[in-house]
């Protein structure tokens, strides 16, 4: 669990809580003009006011999570969250302290996405999950799941509705055990969408730009044989083998990452950007 200097309780009036952009990083004019009732220490300034405090945690979490998913970057900081973003964070005082314990960062995307049948859809605002973590010490004892699912009641999303960033081999796992969603449906992006995701009519996208994308995921897909074609066998996406740019792998991360480049110089040469919402080269985005 993570703890901080200050007493995190007072941000916590329930154990989860949702964070947006706009309770971060106090204005100019508030620092000014708002001497805040938590800042204790008149020395130590606006360091002391929630915001503040919770830009410290998002930054100090997310950093954590970058290191267990072997990433370079952090996904999730106080400066990068969007204001279409929702980081939702998890504390309790098991230890008999308030200690941070979890993080769910989501948001919508507007995304070129591939069907069942392989026809590409437009799919405007879809939930996507862009980073999760739950601390070490309090990993698989349903901690994620409480998380998850709090997330997902918030939003009014539901799992099989989610797009999701490259996920882990846990984040596989923990889907699939909490979920059932275990098949998923091969994207020409770093996505990872699971069957379910298009029982509702979607807009058919017949623009050029989607037939380029049709045509650059067949490129793909030929260079990466087994995904394409096996890949509705869970198996093959959770073993990262064939699709190693959609599971994020650590381990392996800076060896992949110069072939996803390689390949995204490719795709993005040939198809406007907002068509290939790819979130490795893009983390910073997110
Ligand atoms: N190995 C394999 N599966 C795991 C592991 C693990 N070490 N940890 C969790 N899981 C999966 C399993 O299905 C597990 O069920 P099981 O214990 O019966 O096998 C299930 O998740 C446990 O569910 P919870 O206890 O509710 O989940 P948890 O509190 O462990 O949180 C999470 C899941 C967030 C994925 C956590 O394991 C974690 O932080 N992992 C490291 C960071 C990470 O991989 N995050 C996802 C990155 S991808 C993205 O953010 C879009």
């Amino acid at each position: 669990m993570v703890e901080f200097a200050f007493d995190i309780k007072q941000l916590f009036p329930q154990p989860i809580i949702r964070v947006q952009a706009h309770s971060l990083r106090p204005t100019v004019t508030q620092l000014r003009h708002r001497p805040h009732p938590f800042i204790a220490n008149p020395q130590r300034g606006h360091s002391t006011m929630p915001s503040c405090q919770l830009s410290q945690i998002l930054d100090v979490m997310g950093k954590l999570s970058a290191d267990a998913q072997g990433l370079r970057q952090p996904v999730t900081t106080a400066d990068k969250l969007a204001s279409d973003q929702v980081v939702y964070l998890m504390a309790d005082d098991a230890a008999g302290y308030w200690a941070i314990t979890g993080l769910l960062k989501v948001g919508t995307k507007d995304l070129f996405l591939f069907d069942q049948e392989g026809c590409c859809r437009r799919a405007k605002q879809t939930p996507a999950i862009l980073d999760f973590y739950v601390h070490e010490s309090r990993q698989r004892c349903g901690q994620g799941k409480l998380l998850f699912q709090r997330m997902l009641e918030q939003q009014g999303w539901s799992a099989s509705k989610c797009s999701v960033d490259r996920p882990s081999k846990k984040l596989l796992g923990f889907m699939a055990k909490h979920y059932g969603l275990v098949r998923t449906i091969p994207q020409g992006n770093n996505f990872v969408l699971y069957e379910g995701f298009f029982d509702d009519p979607m807009t058919k996208c017949n623009s050029n730009a989607a037939r380029e994308l049709q045509a650059a995921s067949r490129i793909r897909s030929q260079s990466q044989g087994h995904y394409i074609r096996h890949s509705h066998d869970q198996t093959q996406v959770s073993r990262g083998q064939a699709n190693r740019n959609t599971v994020r792998n650590g381990a392996h991360s800076g060896h992949f990452r110069r072939d996803i480049l390689n390949q995204d110089s490719v795709l993005g040469a040939s198809l406007p950007t907002r068509c290939v919402q790819d979130s490795r080269v893009s983390r910073s985005d997110h």
